[in-house]
């Protein structure tokens, strides 16, 4: 069975996502960091940015994997590597080039084949896995969401300001939405479930109920 969570940067969906498929016992894949460690990778190898034939064929080459929450590439664990902001930045054109689109369509399909997993990102319900049980849009006003990045932000000693947060992700929704495939959009059959006002455990709950109803309904255990 497969569960698909998409939504804005910011609104929740890999801590809800992590948190669900630990709950369920299922698989979790992140696929923003694989576009990360896809971008990476290419850094790494001298690939340019706008080859996105050669990116793409670099995705298809590197074995990424999903262990104890941390992501590794080629074995070698790149969980920290990716989140930095220069990567955030090469990522951008990366998940931006239809030919890398196409290739991690294949992969992340590949990954997913008869496992239960719960797949994130910006477009498993709507292009990779439009036939998944459970499809769900996360999502929550933008302030709302500048507010926690912003809190994160805080916790983990940065030093950022509530206007700085709220611009740059002002600027990835435009970039997320706006890309000529696989853009961000609620999925046809999605949920959509707005998360102000909730707790990361009540989102969880919410997700958890909806994942047992759907799995009475198809009659599985
Ligand atoms: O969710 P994130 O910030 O880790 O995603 C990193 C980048 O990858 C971001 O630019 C959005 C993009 N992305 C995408 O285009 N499609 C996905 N399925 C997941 C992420």
């Amino acid at each position: 069975m497969i569960i698909t969570l998409d939504g804005p940067a910011g609104a929740g969906k890999s801590s809800a996502a992590r948190a669900l498929a630990a709950r369920l016992g299922w698989c979790y894949m992140d696929t923003g960091a694989m576009y990360r460690a896809v971008a990476l990778t290419a850094l790494e190898r001298r690939v340019s940015l706008d080859d996105a034939a050669r990116i793409a064929t670099l995705a298809e080459e590197i074995q990424i994997e999903f262990c104890d929450g941390r992501v590794n590439v080629d074995g070698r664990d790149v969980s920290v590597e990716i989140r930095t902001e220069r990567i955030t930045a090469a990522t951008r054109p990366v998940a931006d080039a239809p030919p890398v689109r196409e290739a991690m369509k294949r992969i992340q399909r590949r990954m997913a084949e008869g496992i239960d997993v719960v797949t994130e990102g910006r477009d498993q319900g709507s292009v990779v896995f439009p036939h998944a049980e459970l499809k769900v849009f996360l999502t929550a006003s933008p302030e709302e969401r500048a507010r926690r990045r912003h809190h994160e932000e805080i916790g983990r000693g940065l030093a950022t300001s509530l206007e700085s947060v709220l611009e740059s992700q002002s600027r990835r929704d435009d970039g997320d939405c706006s890309r000529p495939v696989g853009a961000l959009r609620q999925a046809d059959g999605a949920v959509l479930m707005e998360t102000d006002g909730l707790s990361a455990d009540e989102v969880v709950q919410r997700l958890a109920d909806m994942a047992e109803a759907c799995r009475r309904i198809r009659g599985n255990p």
